[in-house]
C-alpha cells in the first residue's frame, strides 16, 4: 500500500473532513453509504482514478473485508471510515462538498416492524441535499420492489431532487456483491439516479 492508507481513523480527523487532506490531493469527491464487502469502490476508483472516495460501513465484518479487498487493489483514491452513513453527512461531510452519493442495495428491513431501519428516510434526503454540491448527484439501486416504492416516493416529495434517467447498458452502473448476487438469482433490479 502506498500513501495514507485506506482506513480512516476518526480518532484523528477533526469533522468535517478536509477532503484535500484525506486524500492527500485536491479532487472531486463522491461518497458511498453501506459499502459492504467493496466491489463498488474497488471498481469505481480503478475506473475513475481522477475521483475521490469515500466508502462508509456499519458492519465491522464487511468493513473489515472491504478494507481488505481495497488495501490489495492498491487503491489510493479510496478512503473507509467504520461508522454510521447518517452521522457521517450530519457531522463528517461539510456543506455542499461532493459530487455524488451512492447507496446500493440497502438493507429492505421487509418487516413492518423494521422499516424505522431503513437507511431511507426523509433524513436521509435532507443530509444529502446538504452535503451534496449544486448539480450534485445521488445514485440508488435495489432488488425489493417494495423499499424501490418508498424510496421513489421520497425522492418524489423532495422537489430539490430531479429524477435522471439511467438506460440498462450504462457503463456508470458498476457492479456491486448484491447487484451481482440478485443477478444471479433472476431478481429484476431497479437502478436510479437524482440530480438536485
Ligand atoms: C445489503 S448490503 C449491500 C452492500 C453493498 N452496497 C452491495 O451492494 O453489495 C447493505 C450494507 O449496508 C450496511 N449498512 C446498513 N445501514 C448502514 C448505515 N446506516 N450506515 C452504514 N452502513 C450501513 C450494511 O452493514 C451492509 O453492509
Amino acid at each position: 500500500m502506498t500513501g495514507p492508507g485506506v482506513a480512516v481513523d476518526p480518532i484523528a480527523w477533526d469533522p468535517p473532513f478536509d477532503w484535500s487532506c484525506l486524500f492527500g490531493r485536491a479532487g472531486r469527491v463522491e461518497v458511498e453509504l453501506g459499502s459492504g464487502k467493496g466491489m463498488f469502490l474497488k471498481e469505481a476508483a480503478r475506473r475513475n482514478s481522477e475521483t475521490n472516495y469515500l466508502g462508509v460501513e456499519r458492519a465491522g465484518r464487511y468493513y473489515q473485508t472491504a478494507l481488505e479487498r481495497l488495501t490489495r487493489a492498491d487503491a489510493t483514491n479510496v478512503r473507509l471510515l467504520r461508522a454510521d452513513g447518517l452521522g457521517v453527512l450530519a457531522r463528517w461531510v461539510a456543506p455542499h462538498s461532493i459530487s455524488c452519493l451512492h447507496v446500493y442495495f440497502p438493507d429492505p428491513w421487509p418487516k413492518k416492524r423494521h422499516h424505522k431501519r431503513r437507511i431511507f428516510r426523509p433524513a436521509l434526503l435532507a443530509l444529502a441535499l446538504r452535503a451534496l454540491a449544486p448539480a450534485g448527484e445521488f445514485r440508488v439501486a435495489t432488488d425489493h420492489a417494495a423499499y424501490a416504492e418508498v424510496i421513489r416516493d421520497l425522492f418524489a416529495d423532495e422537489s430539490r431532487f430531479m429524477p435522471c434517467p439511467w438506460g440498462s447498458d450504462d457503463a456508470e452502473r458498476l457492479p456491486t456483491n448484491y447487484a451481482l448476487k440478485w443477478e444471479r438469482a433472476g431478481r429484476p433490479l431497479w437502478w436510479a439516479r437524482y440530480h438536485c
